[in-house]
Formats: structure tokens, C-alpha cells, sequence
């Protein structure tokens, strides 16, 4: 069987800027973000742990209030959870500014119901987070933070998340080109126009012969799409800097925790499968929940013999992934002394 000492994890993981914790319903993702949070905090690296998860348990694991703005933790140790209603609002609002600085006026109640209508649509919330993600990814990377741990939702919105910064790259790449056909057929309509206006102005000088007045028709029209492109085109720039950053094993780690039972190991099989296909693979799993072999009580002897068995299976499994064991402890594992202990070395 080759489970590691779980203090490895600290030492495997201790060059990698970005980590993301990830892993089926209630295995114990908030405890292992929160653990090696508060391990590489108590050793002076500055950690920054962002939760995507909108069930907001890392505050409760912390015993510290968190939103959606960084909150020290300790002096070493910021956390932000992200709430997907300011961040689709903040979203849209933008969205709404952009809008409102080249459309007609009279047209903004109808854009404003649209976009308010917009907020709630499918695919609205899960985008707005993933732009506010790769946001904290690129400037927690720049901010001197030496760890920035995600603490995600259950595996298959994690992988969503995770491979969007591609489909939203190549959604963008379509608007862009769209955007670039329209400005060529409007250069060619505005080559028209001014050809036109030419010859009127040429008229209109010829009868007031005024040659130093400026030229009312030189001034160039503001296009009113060159906006929107720029927009499309930071946020186009932004995917690319943060599908870069995940893709770099030297930068990004990945990190499965699951639990030695079947549903876990059959999800985790199939959330590799993906994280494999997408070029992003993990660089380690965390066996949870574990029960010590040798137990008294029938029934937990029991429970712990099965979990040897699954064990195997794991093994066998995951043969490519080094494996870390964390122990079921008597109560929850709360607050950062407690959740750092978990990870210190068995002396
Ligand atoms: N090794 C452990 N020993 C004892 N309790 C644990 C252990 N790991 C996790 N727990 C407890 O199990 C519960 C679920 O853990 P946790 O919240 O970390 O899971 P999660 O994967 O983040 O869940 P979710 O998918 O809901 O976000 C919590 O009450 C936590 O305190
Ligand atoms: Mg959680």
C-alpha cells in the first residue's frame, strides 16, 4: 500500500503558487484547504484561501466571518469567500456602464430589464464567478502571495470551472470576429460616406471660402463598438492569463480529496478522466475519514476493514497519484491551530 505521510503533501506542495482543492460532496475539501492554509500561515508564507463554494462553510471551519472582500485571518493568512449575488451584480452593473456610454438613452429601461432578466439566466452566476476567480488567480499571483488555495464546490462544478477559461476563450474569440467583420463593412461604409462629404464640403468652400475654419465633417465618428471589443478583448486576455497559469504544473496543483468509500472512488476515477482529457492533471489525492485499523468495537472494525479493502482498490486506481491519508479525528476540525495541527510532522 503506498499511502505517504501525510506531512508530505505540505513539503510536495510547498512551491506551488496556486492550489485547488477538489472532491465529491462532504469529503472533507474545506478541511484540507483550510489545513494547509493555517500549516503554511504558522510557518510565515503568506496564504491567501478563496472559497468558491456558495455554501460558505470555510468561515465556519475558521471560526472567522468572511465575504466577499479579503479578510485577515491571521497575519499570514487572508480569506475571501466569494458570494455569487455581489459578484453578478458588480458584473452586470459593469456590463450596464459599458452599454450605457454608446447606446441611445431612450433605449436604456429596455437594456436595464434585459440585464436584470440576464442576472438570473443559466450559465449567469457560474460566469460571472469564473471571471472573478481568474481575477483573485492572476492578482493574488502578483500580490507576494506564496500560496493561493481554492476551496471549491463538489467535483463536477469545480471541472466546469476549471476547463472554462477555454470555452469562454473561444466564445470570446467568436464574438471578436464577428465584432471584426462588422468594422470592416462599416469602414467600408464610412470610406462611402466621406467620399461624399467631400464633395459637398468642397462645395460648401467653394461658396464661403473660409480655408483655416475646421473642418466639421473631419472629425472622426467614436465607434461606438470599439468599447465592446475592448471589453470582450481584457476579458478574452484575462482566460488566456489564467488557462496559462493553470496549465503550468510548476505554478498550478490540483489537489482530489475523497473519502475510502464507493461512491467517492468511482466519482474521483471520473473526475480524473476529465481533469486527464483537459491536460490538467492532479498532483495528488487525499484519502479522508480514514479509521486506524485496529478497533475494539465490532462495528468499527468493521468500517475500518473495509476501508483497507477500498484502499486497495484506490491503490490500484490511482497508481500514478501519490496518496495522503488524513485520519478521522473525535470532532470537527475547527480553527487554525487545530486544522494546522492536523498537517504538522509525527514526531
Ligand atoms: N478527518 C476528519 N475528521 C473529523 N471530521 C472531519 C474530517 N474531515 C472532515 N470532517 C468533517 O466533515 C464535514 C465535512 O467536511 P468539509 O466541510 O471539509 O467537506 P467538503 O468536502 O468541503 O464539503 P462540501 O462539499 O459541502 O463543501 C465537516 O463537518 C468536517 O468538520
Ligand atoms: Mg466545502
Amino acid at each position: 500500500m503506498a499511502l505517504h505521510a501525510l506531512h508530505g503533501l505540505v513539503d510536495q506542495l510547498a512551491t506551488q503558487p496556486i492550489i485547488f482543492i477538489g472532491g465529491k460532496g462532504g469529503v472533507g475539501k474545506t478541511t484540507t484547504a483550510a489545513a494547509l492554509a493555517s500549516y503554511y500561515a504558522s510557518q510565515q508564507k503568506k496564504t491567501l484561501i478563496v472559497s468558491t463554494d456558495p455554501a460558505h462553510s470555510l468561515g465556519d471551519v475558521l471560526n472567522v466571518r468572511l465575504n466577499n472582500e479579503k479578510t485577515a485571518v491571521t497575519p499570514y493568512f487572508d480569506a475571501i469567500e466569494l458570494n455569487p449575488d455581489v459578484i453578478v451584480d458588480a458584473h452586470f452593473a459593469q456590463i450596464e456602464s459599458t452599454i450605457k456610454s454608446y447606446a441611445n438613452p431612450d433605449m436604456m429601461p429596455k437594456i436595464r430589464e434585459h440585464l436584470r432578466l440576464s442576472k438570473s439566466a443559466p450559465g449567469a452566476q457560474e460566469a460571472a464567478m469564473l471571471e472573478s476567480m481568474c481575477q483573485h488567480l492572476i492578482t493574488a499571483a502578483d500580490a507576494n502571495y506564496q500560496h493561493i488555495i481554492f476551496d471549491t464546490a463538489p467535483t463536477g462544478h469545480t471541472l466546469r470551472l476549471l476547463v472554462l477559461p477555454e470555452m469562454m476563450g473561444a466564445w470570446t474569440d467568436g464574438l471578436l470576429a464577428q465584432q471584426r467583420r462588422q468594422a470592416k463593412l462599416r469602414s467600408v461604409a464610412n470610406h462611402l460616406d466621406s467620399h461624399n462629404q467631400k464633395s459637398n464640403q468642397k462645395d460648401i468652400d467653394k461658396k464661403i471660402d473660409k480655408k483655416d475654419v475646421p473642418n466639421p465633417f473631419a472629425a472622426k465618428k467614436p465607434d461606438r463598438w470599439e468599447q465592446a471589443v475592448a471589453v470582450l478583448e481584457k476579458r478574452k486576455a484575462l482566460f488566456r492569463q489564467a488557462g496559462i497559469l493553470l496549465h503550468d504544473r510548476t505554478k498550478t496543483a490540483i489537489v482530489l480529496v475523497m473519502t475510502a468509500d464507493v461512491l467517492p472512488l468511482a466519482e474521483t476515477k471520473r473526475a480524473i478522466e476529465q481533469l486527464e482529457e483537459s491536460k490538467l492533471n492532479p498532483s495528488a489525492i487525499v484519502i479522508n475519514q480514514l479509521i486506524a485499523p485496529a478497533q475494539s468495537d465490532e462495528f468499527w472494525r468493521l468500517r475500518a476493514e473495509r476501508q483497507q479493502q477500498l484502499l486497495q482498490d484506490i491503490d490500484n486506481s490511482f497508481s500514478n497519484y501519490p496518496l495522503y491519508p488524513i485520519y478521522l479525528q473525535q470532532t470537527d476540525v475547527r480553527g487554525t491551530e487545530a486544522l494546522g495541527a492536523l498537517l504538522r510532522p509525527l514526531s
